[in-house]
């Protein structure tokens, strides 16, 4: 999680990548629920040509449970097959079988008019970091998590994790890289945390994320700091940062003197997010699905 990417990591990863795809026939993507797109790496189309796929909808117990579904039905009007799931308690782990089988529908029929029998499918997980790519191999291989060993052909140090008779799983996820160009896609992907906050100082990141909260979630900050957006009007950061100040003096975060600690509202701030602490948010919606 501390790599620094840049564009020497972005190579190495890409090439990892190559090798990886060119062993399997079914990628297994994850992409963070509360910011589908922004924690998505386009890339992975090109990458992926020709292979399988799946889109896992992964922390999907710290989203906005209406824009799950949301996001589910978009990426399935995308041509995806899309899986909702919540890879540290399990929930959702059990349909992806299933829609494996139907993912890989094509490569199956062609195995069975070459008269190849139950081949089972190659699959390898992926998605940037922090995504919950170990955590969701963890639980979705579970006890089965045998590994069956080195194969010709295979780059030394990768396994395969045979999960049952048709599916296998390469036991190292391909990393991704964030997107950094997109500078809101690099912000939220802040606010979950799977960058380095220090893309921005985090009290500019805590008023960004203010920012974003007094539009479309202001009940939550209201409910638990105890203030009001009556009489304020939110437009820009500097808005984000006298709500900072009301955070500060709400929970007593106090320097020296009488000056508010924004600095440390900040930290409390990203972590109550993070935490959940401020109820389950979805940070970018599918377009048109935006409910008021
Ligand atoms: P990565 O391999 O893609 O880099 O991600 P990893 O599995 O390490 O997961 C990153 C963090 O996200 C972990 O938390 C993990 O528990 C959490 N996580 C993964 N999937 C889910 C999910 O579906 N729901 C929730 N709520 N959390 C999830 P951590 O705090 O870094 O570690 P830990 O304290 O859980 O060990």
């Amino acid at each position: 999680m501390n790599i620094q990417w840049y564009p020497g990591h972005m190579t190495k990863a890409k090439r990892a990548m190559e090798e990886s795809i060119k062993l399997i026939d079914l990628i297994i993507e994850l992409v963070d629920a509360r910011a589908p797109l922004s924690s998505r790496n386009p890339d992975i189309d090109s990458l992926g040509r020709g292979k399988a796929r799946i889109v896992l909808l992964n922390k999907a117990d710290m989203a906005d449970e209406r824009y799950n579904d949301a996001w589910a039905a978009y990426f399935k009007g995308q041509g995806c097959h899309v899986v909702k799931v919540n890879a540290r308690s399990g929930a959702g782990l059990k349909q992806i079988s299933a829609v494996v089988q139907e993912a890989c529908k094509e490569k199956i029929e062609r195995d069975r008019k070459r008269g190849i029998l139950n081949r089972p499918v190659r699959a390898m997980v992926a998605g940037i970091p922090n995504v919950g790519k170990s955590t969701f191999i963890n639980s979705f291989a579970g006890k089965a998590c045998a590994k069956t060993g080195n194969k010709p052909g295979v780059t030394k140090g990768n396994q395969w994790i045979r999960l049952n008779k048709s599916l296998e799983l390469l036991d190292t996820p391909g990393i991704l890289w964030p997107k950094f160009e997109d500078k809101t896609a690099g912000m939220k992907l802040a606010f979950i945390g799977s960058i380095n906050d220090n893309i921005l100082n985090t009290e500019e990141l805590a008023a960004q994320l203010i920012l974003f909260l007094a539009q479309d979630y202001p009940g939550r900050l209201e409910e638990r700091y105890g203030i009001s957006f009556e009489d304020l009007d939110i437009k820009d950061i500097s808005g984000g940062y006298v709500i900072l100040e009301k955070i500060a003096k709400a929970r007593g975060c106090l320097l020296k003197g009488s000056a508010y600690d924004t600095a440390k509202a900040a930290v409390l701030l990203l972590d109550d997010f993070r935490s959940c602490r401020l109820g389950r948010i979805t940070l970018e919606f599918p377009p048109d699905k935006k409910e008021d």
